[in-house]
């Protein structure tokens, strides 16, 4: 009878049981148990003879896949993949998996939740009441923004940025404006957005929600001259990836009330320092990097990266394959 080896893989954040079930079924496997996350020397100690590695974050580059000679798929829980050296990876033959699409829905959730949160300064009128500061007469000191039937702004136009559309569109009653690299016919068909300079789209939007990937034309998309163009009630709200933004200009802007405020689960350096001056200004709502933060979409985002590490060590090409790396 023949046998058939399983290929190794190293799991390097930690998984729900059932998706180390499924990875335990077509793969020997081991996994860090560590309470915080594994630096990328302790990383490299784990690769040297594995074949696929499930992970999410952390940079993967020349470095550290010279330590992982056998490694032939290295699969995101994530739909970023921001962290993984392009070049190195592809010198190497080395595929990449991610996990769009599965997060969609959870993602723009938290960006509405962000984007009514500041408007109607959730956090700040929460801690008014824990205080016990809630006095007659107070009225429109605690005045906020509408949202409905305001302009949403939205550059970065993928399945997150349509599933955003849909929530002002339909939610609530929103104009919807776009600025993509490439016009976006579904949104313009489904959400009547408006596809609009970049000029334009920071101009007139009384919402603006940053959802484009990291690349190196990205990098700091947003800075000070765009900020400037902003109305002064404008509510920023930034769920892709911190370096996105000139984040010393977006504090600027908010110290200096050049826009009204910003919601951000993302930071240029993560986690947020203690003296970053956004931990003290009112106009913010700062979250940890949560967009994908729920069991649910967590445990599939979890499954569909472990499926395709498995499907590519099983000569497979599955949905998650990132292009770049294809030939
Ligand atoms: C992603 O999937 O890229 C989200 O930012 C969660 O990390």
């Amino acid at each position: 009878m023949m046998t058939i080896t399983k290929p190794k893989v190293f799991i390097a954040r930690p998984v729900p049981p059932e998706v180390e079930e499924y990875v335990g079924k077509h793969c020997t496997y081991s996994k860090w148990e560590g309470e915080k996350p594994l630096t990328p020397e302790q990383l490299a100690g784990h690769i040297a003879d594995v074949e696929g590695l499930l992970t999410a974050g952390g940079r993967i580059d020349a470095e550290l896949l010279d330590h992982a000679p056998h490694l032939k798929v290295v699969s995101t829980m994530s739909v970023g993949y921001n962290n993984f050296d392009l070049d190195a990876m592809k010198q190497r033959g080395i595929k990449g998996t991610n996990t769009p699409d599965v997060l969609n829905d959870t993602v723009a959730d938290l960006i509405m939740a962000m984007m009514l949160s500041v408007a109607r300064r959730v956090p700040e009128l929460d801690n008014y009441v824990r205080e016990g500061s809630w006095k007659r007469g107070d009225n429109e000191s605690l005045f906020g923004l509408d949202v409905h039937h305001k302009t949403l702004g939205i550059i970065g136009m993928g399945s997150i940025g349509r599933a955003v559309a849909r929530r002002g569109k339909f939610g609530f009653g929103m104009d919807i404006l776009y600025h993509n690299r490439n016009r976006n016919e579904q949104a313009e068909q489904e959400y009547d957005a408006v596809y609009v300079t970049m000029e334009e789209l920071l101009e007139q939007s009384d919402f603006i929600v940053l959802m484009t990937p990291l690349t190196d034309e990205t990098r700091h998309m947003i800075g000070e001259s765009e900020f400037a163009k902003m109305k002064e009630t404008a509510i920023f709200v930034n769920a892709s990836r911190g370096q996105t933004v000139d984040e010393e200009a977006l504090i600027r802007a908010l110290q200096n009330k050049t826009i009204y405020g910003a919601g951000l689960d993302v930071f240029d350096k993560e986690p947020v320092h203690p003296d970053n001056p956004l931990l003290s200004l009112p106009n913010v709502v700062l979250l940890p990097h949560i967009g994908s933060s729920t069991e649910k979409t967590r445990l599939d985002m979890a499954m569909r990266a472990a499926e395709h590490m498995v499907s590519v060590l099983q000569g497979g090409t599955p949905a998650g394959l990132i292009k770049e790396l294809c030939d």
